[in-house]
Formats: C-alpha cells, sequence, structure tokens
C-alpha cells in the first residue's frame, strides 16, 4: 500500500510548492490514472512515490510517504527501486543496453537475481507481454510502441508490486496506446502489480484505471472512479481538463433525462448507450 499523509513538496529552485497538502491511499492491485495540466504535479507525484524525491531532487519536504510500510525518506533508492518499478517519460535516457535481451540482463544482474533464475525470468516476461521476436533486436531499431514495452518489460522483470509510470504513451499512436495499457491492465490483473500511470489522454485513461486522479496547480483537484469524476464535465473543464466527447454528450442526455446509465468510457459502450436510446426513443416509428 502507499500512503501520503500531509505531503508537500518544493524543489530547491522552485518558486512554490510543487505538491501541497497530498492526503491519499493507493491500495495494493489498484490501477491509478493521473491526469492534470502541465506543471500541476503531476511528475513530482511519481517521484515522491519511487523515492527520486527525496533521493535525488533536493527540496523541502513536508509529512509523510510511506509505501509498502516504509517511510520513503528512511529506505535507500535501492530498496525502494525494489518495490517500485519505475518507467519515466524519456525511455531512450532509461534503457541502458543496445539489444532487448541485454537490457532486460542488466537490471536483473543489477539487483543480484541469482543466474539460474535469469534465463526464465527473460523468458516468461517476453512471452507474457508478446515480445519473444524482439529478444535479438537491435533496440535503436524498434518503434515507439515496441521501445515502450521493452522498457516495461525491464522494470517489470524484476517483480516490482508497484509500477509506476510517467506519459508511456506520449509518442504513440492511438492503437500502440492501447496496446500498452492492455499490457499495464493484464500485468495489473494477473500478477496483482499495482498501477500508477500519468497520462494526457483521458478517454484511454477512463477506459483503463480503477481510479483516476485529477491534479490541479500541485493539489488534488478530483478524484474518483472515472465514472465518478467524468460525470463532472464543468469540474474538468474549470482547471481545463478535456472531458471526452463521449461522457459530455452521456451528461447532456442525462440531464435531459434521456439517458440513465453509466459514463461511457470506450466505443462499445458508447454503441451501446446510443443504441438504448434509439431503442426506448424511436419505438414503432
Ligand atoms: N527540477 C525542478 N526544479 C524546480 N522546479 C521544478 C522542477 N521540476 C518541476 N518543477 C516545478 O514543479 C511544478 C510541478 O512540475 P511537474 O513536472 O511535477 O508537473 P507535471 O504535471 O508533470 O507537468 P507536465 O505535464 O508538463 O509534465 C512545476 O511548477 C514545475 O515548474
Ligand atoms: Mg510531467
Amino acid at each position: 500500500m502507499i500512503e501520503f499523509k500531509d505531503f508537500s513538496f518544493k524543489y530547491k529552485n522552485g518558486e512554490k510548492n510543487a505538491l501541497s497538502g497530498i492526503n491519499l491511499k493507493i491500495n495494493r492491485g489498484d490501477f491509478v490514472g493521473v491526469i492534470g495540466n502541465s506543471g500541476a504535479g503531476k511528475s513530482t507525484f511519481t517521484y515522491a512515490v519511487n523515492g527520486v524525491i527525496p533521493h535525488h531532487f533536493e527540496g523541502d519536504f513536508y509529512g509523510e510517504v510511506i509505501v509498502n510500510g516504509k517511510d520513503t525518506v528512511e529506505s535507500s533508492p535501492s530498496e525502494l527501486a525494489l518495490s517500485v518499478g519505475s518507467v519515466f517519460q524519456d525511455i531512450d535516457g532509461q534503457m541502458v543496453a543496445s539489444v532487448v535481451e541485454d537490457e532486460l540482463l542488466f537490471g536483473l544482474e543489477n539487483f543480484g537475481v541469482p543466474h539460474q533464475e535469469i534465463e526464465k525470468r527473460i523468458s516468461d516476461i517476453l512471452k507474457m507481454v508478446g515480445i519473444e521476436e524482439l529478444r535479438h533486436r537491435n533496440i535503436s531499431t524498434l518503434s515507439g510502441g515496441q521501445k515502450q514495452k521493452v522498457a516495461i518489460s525491464a522494470v517489470v522483470a524484476l517483480m516490482p508490486d508497484i509500477l509506476v509510470l510517467d506519459e508511456p504513451t506520449a509518442e504513440l499512436d492511438p492503437q500502440s496506446s492501447q496496446q500498452i495499457f492492455g499490457m499495464l491492465r493484464m500485468l495489473n490483473e494477473k500478477m496483482g502489480i499495482t498501477v500508477i500511470v500519468v497520462e494526457q489522454k483521458i478517454m484511454l485513461l477512463s477506459e483503463f484505471s480503477k481510479r483516476l486522479l485529477i491534479f490541479n496547480e500541485g493539489s488534488i483537484f478530483l478524484e474518483g472512479s472515472p465514472q465518478e469524476v467524468l460525470k463532472d464535465t464543468s469540474k474538468l473543464l474549470e482547471i481545463g481538463v478535456n472531458c471526452p466527447r463521449v461522457a459530455s454528450l452521456a451528461n447532456c442526455l442525462t440531464d435531459r433525462k434521456l439517458y440513465e446509465g453509466r459514463v461511457p468510457v470506450n466505443i462499445e459502450e458508447a454503441e451501446a448507450m446510443v443504441g438504448s436510446i434509439i431503442k426506448v426513443n424511436c419505438q414503432g416509428q
């Protein structure tokens, strides 16, 4: 479990707090989507979970962040890295090897995984995420989506309880973005990994997350299930976060008493919504 207690942080060279008054619990096995405007504090939040704050960035740290029962200030970075796997926005900067297999090997050797276990870990994870055929490929020849899958696999091979990803689909097309989120869902459901993912595409986040956190100016502005959050179109617009059009449509139809089901979070649900309205309103015509 992850717990934030009255957490605030100001970067050493920052003018104001990057995050203020964060109180939050994230349970094991959750899938949390994080969204908000540029500068809202999303990356800072991920750094507080994986210990980059306070171990890498200096600044004023208030309150507590507890990860799996341990205070992040008192835990060493390597101890934290065993619990929390991180995929940073700049994956090219994160990858260290030139061949896929070596990228996974590097982390496993670094973390002291016994040699006889390493081969199984590599083949298992590559199989699980469906990229066995990339094993001997040079990373520089991979597509953005393939690279992202390799980066996530290399982290998951270390078997963390928690996976934190900062905008993993920023440079990907819609289809590859769906694939990455599908992979995250599989890791969440099959391995029980707690997923925390920062993402700008609210529709994608709503489809896959169990819980959404909307950050604004260093605070949590809204939180709840995607259903709860998307019901509040005006609140989202207030801070300039675009509500998916299909959610706005559902809210509008609900206000006009034409629809009373859940807010659709994918095309199938949107189709079902429209179908149900046509059925009720156009019978016999
Ligand atoms: N290394 C740093 N030193 C000083 N201030 C920083 C540093 N990194 C971030 N900040 C400031 O902290 C605040 C939160 O930044 P953060 O990077 O967490 O936002 P973000 O929500 O991830 O934005 P983006 O969507 O642009 O990635 C911003 O005001 C930013 O200018
Ligand atoms: Mg960021």
